[in-house]
């Protein structure tokens, strides 16, 4: 494992380049394999999530061509095997939409429990409601679900709870099968619409992703297609959250504003100057003042997310007054709080850790720290650049499943960070 060295304090100044959405990429990368012809996937983010999703299904035998960090060409034909090897798919979440995928173009898909980070139980049992209403028998069997199926028919599928996962998953096993589809209380992010948009550019016929009814109309047969990645929104609102918190100026290029509009507003409501312009949002916290408190709840989107609620917890850490940060999608979402009181924070979390109680204080400092999660290493960088003095950070290996280069754009803002092996 990696960890970082960081001497905080600096306010962060300059620009920084966002790359594609690490959450639409996994399911977009599944997708490839809906057709036999080659699917060339352009911006696409290189973290380890997205490497390790590759291997995955190399591994079962897909082509694979790297044309470089950020493109990749991908042909299903040559799959040899719908059983996914555990090795590779008990590290990430995303590895169960192989299944939606394998089960659309194959009809049979084995496929090890997902993995991913510990933020909470994270079922999969509306992906296999799904699954089992378009006639796909499924069954857990030693620690994998093994799922069949001879006539994939569409169906009407009203998910009990609004899920990211299996509304892309359900997609992606619904779009070669006979009839239509029609998803009821789908999840509306923006990398549902993303992966929406391959699959039709895929000759796909789905109508309304990003609203919480989607119809999926089977077509026939997929072709290849070429396809650029949206821009990720989670690592832009990070990132806009270091501002705020180490105080500056910066400019994040490459954004779709549309899609930050919770943070922003957010961030405006404390205090920080946000400008938005077609594809950049310039930040600008200024070193004179501390930001104000306020309430956050996370919400399914178009709501503030629960990607960034550790992010944003690092800044109301130091807001002026009280917060109350509530989480309301998963369940054990608040594990980095130790670390921050480790560094002075003061921070309550309920016995039941929906939500957090957050006292501001006017600064913390350096600390021994390690990280729990993806989210929350981004949330503890945050605080570590906010604060007096020297932090080391263990286990940052986590942050580079969803973040590339994480210090190497830091520095390139005047961080004072490295990157040294444990
Ligand atoms: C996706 O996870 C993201 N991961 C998560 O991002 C993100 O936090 C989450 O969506 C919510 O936006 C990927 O896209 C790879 P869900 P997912 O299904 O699909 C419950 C990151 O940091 N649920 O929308 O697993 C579940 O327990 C990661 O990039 C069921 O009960 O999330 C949770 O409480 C962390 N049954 C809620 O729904 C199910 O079958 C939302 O989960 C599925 C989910």
């Amino acid at each position: 494992m990696n960890r970082y060295i960081i001497n905080g304090g600096k306010e962060l100044h300059g620009e920084v380049t966002i790359g594609g959405a690490k959450n639409a990429a996994l399911g977009i990368i599944a997708g490839a394999l809906l057709t036999d012809e080659t699917v060339t996937i352009d911006n696409l983010p290189n973290v380890s999530d997205i490497n390790v999703l590759l291997e995955a299904i190399r591994s079962i035998g897909a082509t694979v061509d790297r044309v470089n960090d950020h493109e990749v060409k991908i042909c299903g034909a040559t799959i040899s095997s719908e059983v996914v090897d555990s090795e590779y798919i008990q590290k990430i979440r995303a590895s169960y939409y192989l299944l939606g995928a394998l089960i659309g173009k194959r009809g049979s898909a084995t496929v090890a429990m997902p993995g991913g980070c510990e933020i909470g139980a994270r079922p999969i049992d509306q992906h296999l409601k799904g699954f089992r209403a378009l006639g796909v028998r499924c069954e857990e069997k030693d620690g994998c679900v093994v799922a069949k199926v001879q006539n994939l028919r569409g169906s009407h599928i009203f998910l009990d709870v609004v899920s990211v996962g299996a509304t892309i998953n359900i997609m992606l096993a619904a779009v070669l099968a006979s009839g239509t589809t029609i998803l009821e209380n789908a999840a509306k992010e923006p990398h549902i619409v993303d992966v929406a948009n391959f699959l039709n550019s895929m000759g796909a016929r789905i109508k309304g992703a990003g609203t919480d009814i989607i119809r999926v109309y089977g077509v026939e047969r997929l072709h290849g297609t070429y396809y650029s990645i949206i821009p990720d929104q989670i690592e832009a609102g990070t990132f806009m959250c270091l501002v705020a918190a180490t105080k500056g100026d910066v400019t994040i290029k490459n954004v779709i504003p549309k899609h930050l509009e919770s943070i922003t507003s957010k961030l405006q409501e404390i205090g920080v100057t946000v400008d938005e312009s077609d594809e950049e949002v310039r930040v600008i916290a200024d070193p004179g003042t501390r930001v104000h408190s306020t309430q956050i709840k996370t919400r399914v989107y178009p709501g503030f997310p629960t990607d960034m609620q550790p992010q944003i917890t690092a800044v109301l850490m130091l807001a002026e007054g009280y917060s109350v940060v509530n989480e309301s999608i998963f369940e054990n979402r608040f594990r980095y709080v130790d670390e921050l009181r480790k560094m002075g924070a003061d921070i309550f979390v309920k016995a039941d850790q929906t939500s957090a109680r957050i006292h501001g204080v006017r600064s913390v400092k350096g600390a021994e720290i390690i990280v729990p999660d993806l989210r929350a290493g981004a949330a503890l960088t945050i605080a570590a650049l906010a604060a007096q003095g020297k932090t080391t950070m263990h286990c940052v290996d986590y942050i580079e499943r969803g973040y590339e280069d994480f210090d190497g754009k830091l520095r390139s803002l005047g961080a004072d960070i490295i990157k040294v092996s444990d």
